[in-house]
């Protein structure tokens, strides 16, 4: 059975222009003008954007973390991501420490068996590099996995030194894996936690206190460092403040090969947030934490000028009412994470693309092409072109919105968006040619998501 998409506008990271896409199965078979019906199935999408499936490489379902585990599982978070306009995700597998990669790469796979409903990948988390997990690193690719992952943060729990930071790269690079790196220190703020705890200053604002850019800067520029020295690839996980980002940029002018995202809660919410009455604040935890308008203003010159290459979202929620609450008393155990994973696409539309601060384009390279092509996914995914991947979104720019947890689909109890209006919206996603989403409905199938297996990463 094939699908013909008439009369819509389809927009790519390089163009935007009226043609019709047949689908061909699982595949795009033809993308141009007054293509013939051929008994077709017709989706009219006049006066509707086409848009690639997005690309989320930032996601934490189903993760044990601070205590608890993120509220949304691969069924949840897919269906989310679905409406969302997300055909495909990038999850982190974080090994558990004592055990091995393939052991941890299992546990995951056992997370999404049966439940998947978009099509997903996985980086692997080091957090214990012992010898055989060193010589387990370069086998990652073989299991489909090309991109790997260390914490500087999280002092006690995720986080790595720099001797295993140095050694992971000295492996990732010559194996053709992408690092990223959570740049943050860890030790510093695991110094500043303690003083404010000392000092009785508990309250959810105390976790943006306790994380200042410098800190993050410095760790950025230490990464960066270690990985020229090493000859690897690099790549900076949710920048959040001008400091780092400066860094980022002079690396690149230096022809470093490093590269960066940032998340797309970091372009609207301040430590302003993590302030307001009450625990409301607890909502906002995340790290590295929000920060200044001076920084939203900053971020938006990253993706302007390309410094920064990707907007995911670091989507791992966890419910107000049951999870943030373990941190009630004390900042310190507020459980680190916010939902986003639906709102991606939304949000981005409008304060990037209505508001005047990117290109059409460019938001589809930022949330789709670029993170496809970096993480081994491209052109299958990315891309609306003849043999990728039918994952498609009709987007409707003119439908208006307004953004609640009262009509959301993720597994929390609130939405960080909440009462934000948008004009622009996803009105029905396929994957690979079957339609998982109509309007309110949900159409897809559970399991039918599948796992790809990316190339190494070749820039
Ligand atoms: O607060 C965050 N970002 N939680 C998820 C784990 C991480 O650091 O990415
Ligand atoms: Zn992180
Ligand atoms: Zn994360």
């Amino acid at each position: 059975m094939s699908t013909l998409f008439t009369n819509g506008t389809v927009v790519t990271a390089s163009d935007t222009y009226r043609a019709d896409v047949l689908v061909k199965g699982e595949q795009i078979a033809a993308v141009r003008r007054d293509l013939p019906r051929d008994g077709a199935r017709i989706v009219d999408a006049a006066g509707r954007y086409l848009l690639p499936g997005g690309v989320d490489n930032h996601t934490h379902l189903d993760m044990p973390f601070g205590g608890t585990t993120s509220a949304d599982d691969f069924y949840t978070g897919h269906v989310a991501a679905a409406f969302g306009g997300t055909t495909t995700h990038i999850d982190f597998v974080i090994q558990a420490k004592g055990s091995g990669l393939r052991d941890a790469l299992d546990t995951w796979h056992a997370k999404a068996r049966g439940k998947a409903v978009i099509d997903y990948g996985f980086h692997l988390a080091i957090t214990d590099l012992t010898p055989a997990v060193m010589n387990e690193i370069a086998q990652l690719p073989e299991w489909g996995v090309t991109s790997a992952k260390v914490f500087m943060a999280y002092k006690g729990a995720l986080q790595v030194d720099d001797t295993t930071l140095f050694n992971v790269l000295k492996r990732t690079g010559p194996a053709g894996i992408l690092l990223m790196v959570h740049a943050e220190n860890g030790d510093a703020i695991d110094i500043l936690i303690k003083e404010a705890v000392a000092a009785g200053n508990l309250s959810p604002k105390y976790h943006a206190l306790t994380r200042p850019p410098e800190l993050e800067a410095e760790a950025t520029n230490r990464a960066i460092a270690l990985a020229a020295v090493a000859g690897a690839p690099l790549y900076v996980v949710h920048v959040s403040c001008d400091l780092a980002l400066q860094h980022v940029r002079a690396a690149q002018q230096r022809g470093n090969r490093v590269w960066a995202e940032t998340c797309v809660q970091y372009f609207f919410f301040t430590v302003d947030d993590l302030a307001r009455p009450g625990f409301e604040g607890a909502k906002y935890v995340c790290s590295p934490p929000f920060r200044t308008p001076r920084d939203h203003e900053a971020l938006w010159g990253g993706v302007r000028d390309g410094s920064l290459a990707v907007v995911a979202t670091d989507h791992c929620p966890f419910n107000f009412a049951t999870q943030k609450s373990l941190g009630r008393d004390n900042f310190a155990q507020i459980p680190n994470g916010i939902p986003a994973i639906e709102d991606r696409i939304k949000v981005l539309h409008e304060a990037g693309v209505r508001g005047g601060r990117i290109a059409l384009n460019r938001f589809v390279e930022l949330t789709a092409t670029n993170p496809a092509k970096l993480f081994g996914l491209y052109p299958r995914k990315g891309t609306i072109a003849v043999g990728s991947d039918a994952d498609l979104v009709l987007f409707n720019p003119t439908a208006e919105q307004t953004i609640s947890a009262k009509t959301h689909h993720m597994r929390i109890d609130y939405n960080l968006f909440e009462g934000m209006r948008v004009r622009g919206a996803p009105e029905a996603v396929w994957i690979r040619g079957r339609q998982v989403t109509d309007g309110d409905r949900f159409v897809g199938e559970q399991g039918s998501g599948q796992y790809l297996h990316r190339a190494r990463f070749a820039h």
